[in-house]
């Protein structure tokens, strides 16, 4: 790539970025759809995000990602908010649009895309997501938003998982119900979709549904990501069934992040590439 004077940064803002993905993501993006843009990552400290924003602001930074553990807290420095990203509370993505900075979220879409990518129709299903956390309501909200016909929420915080079945009822027609009991044999009986939004089994093997139980039609997501498959990767993948891993939702949310800063739509094959990436 020619980076010259002309050259626009997008970059990352968050606490640690060292192991993060997105570079790759990105600058293999702008090399293959020859966009002048490089993308780099900032380590910004905690009393810092403040200045940090301002500082995308004065040297014209075309737009940046923002990470743990600072999707929430960005919010009050930014000039405007997508609808969707004000519903979830959070912002993961920053557009400067001629020195106002816009946020938006992309996670949620980047999940719904994985599971489209793979030949699924989320419109009309009945879908369970385990956890409440950041991750849960951007994906519930744009599950929502793409007509799936119930979610069931479980959460061992009972709270939480009401703070987002609030959120759905005020503002979509779909069905959402929560509580604190694990997922049992007849609930996944009744489920096409069972989601982890929990980080269960990222720096563990465990699994975040008894493994006894079972199904032959359900699509299985982790929204965990590490090269090797989840145990409740496993426990779906042993029934031979179709799984989502928490890589493509990642890639995805990068896919549409790029959208946004540059009005371009990478492909699925891109997203392949970048899994390949990933998993080298
Ligand atoms: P966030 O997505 O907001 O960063 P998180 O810490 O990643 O939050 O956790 C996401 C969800 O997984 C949370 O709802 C959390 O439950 P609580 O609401 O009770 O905190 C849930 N979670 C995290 N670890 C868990 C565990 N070991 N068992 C069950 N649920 C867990």
């Amino acid at each position: 790539m020619n980076i010259n004077s002309n050259t626009t940064t997008i970059c990352l803002l968050g606490h640690p970025v060292k192991q993060s993905f997105s570079p790759n993501i990105q600058n293999y993006l702008f090399e293959k759809y020859n966009v002048n843009s490089i993308y780099s990552c900032f380590d910004v400290d905690k009393d810092r995000l403040e200045d940090a924003i301002k500082g995308i602001k004065s040297l014209g930074i075309g737009g940046c990602n923002i990470t743990i553990p600072y999707k929430v807290d960005v919010i009050k420095y930014l000039d405007k908010v997508d609808m969707s990203a004000g519903l979830i509370g959070a912002v993961n993505t920053l557009k400067n649009e001629g020195g106002e900075l816009k946020g938006y979220n992309t996670d949620g879409v980047g999940f719904v895309k994985s599971i489209l990518d793979k030949g699924y129709e989320v419109k009309n299903k009945r879908v369970a997501v385990l956890g409440a956390g950041g991750a849960c309501r951007s994906i519930a909200i744009e599950l929502a938003n793409n007509g799936v016909y119930s979610i069931e929420i479980r959460n061992r915080t009972i709270n939480k998982a009401i703070e987002i079945k609030d959120i759905i009822k005020k503002h979509f027609s779909t069905e959402i119900s929560c509580s604190t009991e694990p997922i049992n044999q007849e609930d996944l009986n009744n489920i096409d979709i069972l989601i982890n939004t929990t980080p269960i089994g990222m720096n563990s093997d465990e699994c975040p549904i008894d493994e006894k139980i079972k199904t032959n039609d359900t699509l299985v997501c982790d929204i965990v990501y590490k090269p090797h498959n989840t145990k409740f990767l496993n426990w779906a993948i042993k029934q031979n069934l179709d799984v989502v891993h928490g890589i493509d939702m990642l890639i995805n949310q990068g896919l549409h992040a790029f959208y946004i800063w540059t009005n371009i739509k990478p492909s699925k094959k891109d997203a392949q590439i970048l899994k390949e990436m990933y998993l080298k």
